[in-house]
């Protein structure tokens, strides 16, 4: 354990504790598998939706408030007149003793005062579309104690935006029902919807109340709710303005006795011809059923286990000891943890992202599926299906889908042209890690040519093609609205500023093209030409090579600045990431994709440009974005240059691009400045900066401030970032080297002496492979030799079709 000002790792319950509600920003965790989610703060603050934030939130929570993190699932204690809450929000009480435990799915509070203690646990089952809260109160004192146990939660009217707008409307829909002790939140049921949300508990209730005013007053806020502060609900019936469910307990406690209850907060969807139970009376049935699931102690306690074993299982795919802990730490458990978490929700509801912006991202989610597809290979089939189907014939893409509709998403459009590439990325781990080549001929039409049965393989080819097709003048890629990086706009020229970045793009026939989708292009269209290859396409093999062959010679040729690798051309072919400009001479999207590509190893370019990033990009907290920040707006470039210098994209240090620099040193060979990179952004590694850093010291963050800003260091925008997938990626399968290939388990380590000799455990397929790695005092890349199960091999793959068993293998390095 390393114990930190505000919490401690705690791994072997595969934990971080909180040990004060008063963290920098509010450090939450995330609820829920599949459908339903909750994010939660280590206040028990937050919300939950079933599969859209936007469009089917079910409680409501106010971003950007004051104070922080205003709004949860909170339970409340009245004993005698000392009003607390095991979270430790939002009444300012202190108490004697306060912890939350974020877990692998669940979240844990544990909070005493004057000798009570509760201990709330919050989490979402498997299976089920609900949040369970299991809430144990305990008199630790050696007297009998009565206290009041409250529960409280506010519910959202649907569609989150509206919520927070239209309230005209809002104020006089709302809906509840109350039966037995579960409050029914039925607002616009009577209409077009075919659902309702509900909070009940397994208990008697002493009271209750469905509308806000009622029980938190008009002048008061939950720190100091009205019925609490009273000690009693009022059985208020909400009409319009704010239906929220609260829950009153009268609790008499022995000396030394404890009581459980179960809290289940849940959504129910009922078929249209069934929705109602008596004239304006919801069917219940479902919501019964569901409660019944849950209404001991014992049933929530053993849900909770299914949910822990099912995350014990899922993380013993992949685990590596290796001397030091930190690194075994992220590996082991939180970076995987966070790479569910992105995978499921993209870049769409956490503490920085509202729920109501964005849907899953093509290309976010193709890059997200990198740091998953060993945990849940047919998830992320699942996934792959629904991004190639928002594909057009032309290998574009919508940039974005909605997840309840998995349409594209026409307000954002396409046009951003690193988007298709992404997906031979994605399709090529995927089909490496499970061995599923007959999905490459999956069929999944285009959203375009719904009638044609076009196969995965067809998609992939689309994308090669669409790049070919979209050259500019110097035979690199045009840039569309944007490639990778979301801010550099050079068909925008916006100088209007109600007016979008992203979706605005002007004149056809553009001319800035992009280093980053060269090198891009380079690297994944020979990945499309392996797969080709492999599938027996020859001559589509045969046609694509010609391609990528002058894609190479036209970033030597136009693409090289000197010393390292341009940025782009912008629209009046001007170069940008030029020792020549005077800001912004210097970026580090094309050096990771140039030389992630192997653009430059034959002629020393690529180790230029690595040495240059090293000694222009790369500072304490990580490698910055760009050098010189812009320090003025620029329309030719746009969104870049509208960031304060040191943040975002303006010379921020954008952690989602840090691993392609270890990726490149890696495979150039230098494994000091691979894992130097890599633990300059990985929490476990950076724990002791959490003061400056303020975000979770258990996730990535999107962005820690560069060089140039006010703070240094300080990061925002923590969990939704492609940063966990990639960094995930290159530390496995770059440093350790741990490499699915087609027809096997490629190792290829790249490792720096300090991490002394590691044992991994790699379940690939079927197999399960032991592998040990011992140092051979040289320069920690490639290998040596290698053994399996005491026999020598030659080269460096495991050949799954010889070793699809459990196996030894032992490796020495170089
Ligand atoms: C955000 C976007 C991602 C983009 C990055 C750089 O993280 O989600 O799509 O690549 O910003 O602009
Ligand atoms: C903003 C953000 C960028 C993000 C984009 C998505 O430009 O700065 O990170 O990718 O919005 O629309």
């Amino acid at each position: 354990m390393t114990a930190s000002t505000f919490g401690y790792f705690d791994d072997a319950n595969k934990e971080y504790v909180v040990t004060t509600p008063f963290t920098p920003l509010p450090w939450i965790n995330y609820l829920g598998n599949d459908g339903f989610f909750g994010l939660i703060s280590n206040t028990s603050g937050g919300y939950s939706f079933y599969r859209d934030a936007k469009f089917r939130r079910i409680t409501r929570y106010r971003y950007n408030n004051v104070p922080m993190d205003s709004g949860g699932r909170y339970f409340y204690i009245n004993d005698n007149g000392t009003v607390w809450n095991p979270g430790g929000r939002p009444v300012r009480t202190e108490l004697d003793h306060y912890e939350c435990r974020h877990g692998m799915g669940y979240s844990k509070f544990i909070g005493r005062k004057n000798d009570i203690e509760v201990e709330q646990t919050t989490f979402i089952p498997l299976k089920d579309w609900c949040e369970v809260h299991r809430v144990t109160v305990t008199n630790q004192s050696a007297a009998k104690k009565s206290v009041k146990l409250f529960s409280s939660l506010e519910w959202c009217l649907w569609n989150a935006e509206d919520d927070g707008a239209n309230f005209q409307r809002n104020f006089s829909t709302g809906e509840v029902e109350l039966e037995g002790s579960a409050i029914y939140h039925k607002t616009e049921y009577r209409e077009r919807r075919n659902h309702y949300s509900f909070f009940s508990v397994n208990a008697p209730l002493a009271g209750y109340d469905t509308d806000r005013q009622h029980f938190v007053g008009v002048y008061n806020d939950y720190s100091c709710p009205k019925a609490v502060m009273d000690g009693a609900c009022t059985n208020s019936e909400a009409h319009g303005w704010s239906p929220v469910a609260a829950h009153q307990l009268d609790v008499e406690l022995a000396a030394g006795e404890s009581k459980t209850f179960v809290f289940v907060m849940g959504y129910v969807e009922v078929e249209p011809e069934n929705k109602w139970q008596a004239p304006g009376v919801i069917n219940k049935q479902p919501a019964k059923a569901l409660i019944a699931r849950y209404d001991t102690a014992e049933k929530a306690s053993a849900a909770l286990k299914t949910l822990t074993d099912y995350w014990d299982e899922l993380l013993s795919r992949f685990t590596v000891k290796s001397d030091d802990e930190r690194l075994d730490r992220a590996l082991n458990i939180w970076n995987q943890y966070q790479n569910m978490v992105t995978f499921n929700m993209s870049r769409s509801a956490s503490y920085f992202e509202s729920g109501i912006g964005r849907g899953m991202g093509f290309r976010d989610s193709n890059q997200d599926t990198i740091g998953f597809a060993h945990m849940i290979p047919s998830a992320v089939r699942e996934r792959i299906i629904d991004l190639a189907a928002t594909q057009q014939s032309d290998g574009s893409a919508y940039h974005q889908y909605q997840p309840l509709t998995k349409k594209g998403n026409a307000d954002i459009g396409g046009n951003f042209n690193d988007d298709p590439m992404w997906l031979v990325l994605a399709v090529a781990n995927y089909v490496k890690e499970s061995g599923d080549v007959s999905f490459l001929k999956h069929i999944v039409p285009f959203e375009d040519t719904p009638e044609v049965p076009s196969t995965i393989y067809d998609h992939l080819k689309a994308s090669f093609y669409h790049v070919v097709n979209n050259l500019g003048p110097h035979k690199l890629p045009l840039i569309g609205r944007a490639d990778w990086n979301d801010c550099l706009n050079l068909n925008c020229f916006s100088t209007e500023p109600n007016e979008s970045y992203q979706t605005t793009q002007r004149g056809d026939s553009d001319v800035a093209e992009s280093l980053m989708i060269a090198g891009q292009f380079v690297l994944y269209g020979n990945e499309f030409i392996a797969i080709a290859k492999l599938l027996g396409f020859e001559a589509d093999a045969v046609d694509a090579q010609p391609h990528v062959d002058a894609m190479v010679s036209a970033v030597k040729e136009h693409g090289w600045d000197g010393e390292w690798f341009l940025r782009a051309y912008d629209s009046q072919s001007q170069p940008i990431g030029s020792s020549n400009n005077n800001e912004g001479k210097i970026f580090i999207e094309s050096q990771g994709f140039c030389t992630m590509a192997g653009i430059g190893f034959d002629d020393g370019k690529a180790k230029q440009a690595l040495d240059s990033v090293e000694k222009h990009l790369a500072c304490e907290y990580g490698v910055m974005l760009q050098q010189p920040a812009f320090s003025e707006y620029n329309p030719l470039y746009g969104e870049i240059t509208s960031y304060p210098p040191g943040y975002k994209e303006n010379a921020g240090i954008f952690c989602h691009n840090n691993p392609w620099i270890v990726v490149a040193e890696a495979m150039l060979g230098r494994a000091d400045k691979a894992l130097s990179y890599y633990t300059r952004i990985t929490p476990a590694f950076i724990e002791h900066l959490t003061e400056r850093h303020k975000t979770e010291p258990y996730v990535y963050s999107q962005m820690i401030s560069g060089r140039d800003a006010y703070i240094q260091g300080e990061a925002k925008n923590s969990w939704l970032t492609g940063t966990a997938a990639w960094n995930y990626y290159a530390a496995t399968q770059y440093i350790l080297g741990i490499r699915p290939d087609y027809n096997g388990l490629q190792i290829d380590p790249c490792l720096d002496a300090s991490l002394g000799d590691i044992n991994i455990t790699r379940q690939f397929r079927d197999a399960v492979y032991h592998i040990e790695i011992k140092q051979g005092g040289g320069t920690g890349k490639g290998i040596a030799s290698m053994t399996i199960d005491g026999v020598d091999v030659d080269g460096d793959v495991i050949d799954y079709q010889k070793f699809n068993g459990e196996h030894e293998i032992k490796v020495v390095l170089n």
